[in-house]
């Protein structure tokens, strides 16, 4: 799996946000090297970015994207090749795009690294609801066949989990395919039984052709057991110290 580095500007235009979309908290996750973050920083956007690659790679993260898009830039021509509405003009400016927006990245996690926490579905490591918007994109469904539906319906369940009102995901296609995920029907009922309701929406963007939907899901009325029920003494507390200096903030 490529770690891609995409802008504020398209996750704008996969997730269709809106200025009051972003006027909560917000989660990139997974974020890669995608520059979102720095972005939002910059505007006042309170928004934090969870990968599992922040454990191991951070600040080098950015420069191993822009040398791994180069390495494997054969491969992303004959990939794109058929790709004629989507964000980029060709391979090649595809990796411009990304060299920029890993070099924000780089900027800002090594400014402000507690907006980048190490995590990886279908656990991370933040409470319940902490935050009020969840976007996802370029790993559920894209690789939603190598990971296989327990792990995509327990990455749904989790994702909810620390969002208060939405999760958006994009896209919904499957990125080897180019079919729409095929188990979607069936997970949307079932996290419909648990109280997260969902709805497909078209968006202005697209990456491979005709990926140009994505996925919102609505949390207000999912409650995690962990919601409900009192922790058990000794039971681990989860790590979130961005939630934690907003609560001593007061906020
Ligand atoms: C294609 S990139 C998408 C990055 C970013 N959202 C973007 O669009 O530029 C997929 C990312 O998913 C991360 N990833 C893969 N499996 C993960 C997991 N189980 N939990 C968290 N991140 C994961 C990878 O490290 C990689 O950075």
């Amino acid at each position: 799996m490529l770690v891609s580095a995409r802008s504020f500007a398209e996750y704008r235009a996969m997730f269709a946000l809106t200025d009051r979309d972003l006027a909560g908290r917000v989660l990139d996750c997974p974020a890669g090297a995608a520059s979102f973050v720095a972005e939002a920083g910059r505007r006042g956007i309170d928004a934090v970015a969870v990968d599992r690659e922040y454990a191991l790679h951070r600040e080098e993260l950015g420069l191993l994207v822009e040398r791994e898009t180069g390495y494997k830039r054969d491969r992303l021509v004959k990939e794109t090749a058929g790709y004629s509405r989507s964000w980029y003009a060709d391979a090649d400016d595809m990796i411009r795009q990304w060299t920029a927006n890993a070099r924000l990245f780089r900027a800002d996690i090594a400014a402000r690294p507690d907006r980048y926490v190490t995590g990886a579905l279908p656990e991370l490591p933040f409470a319940d609801d902490s935050f009020d918007l969840v976007l996802s994109s370029h790993l559920v469904f894209s690789y939603g066949n190598r990971l296989g539906e327990q792990l995509v319906r327990a990455a749904l369940l989790e994702l909810a989990r620390v969002a208060r009102r939405e999760v958006r995901l994009f896209p919904v296609m499957v990125y080897d395919t180019g079919e729409r995920y095929p188990g979607l029907e069936r997970l949307l009922e079932r996290l419909a039984g648990v109280g997260i309701g969902s709805r497909v929406e078209r968006v202005a963007y697209e990456f491979q052709p005709g990926d140009d939907e994505m996925l919102v899901l609505t949390c207000a009325e999912y409650r995690t057991p962990a919601l409900t029920a009192p922790a058990a003494p000794g039971a681990a507390v989860a790590v979130d110290p961005v939630r934690w200096r907003h609560r001593e903030r007061g906020a």
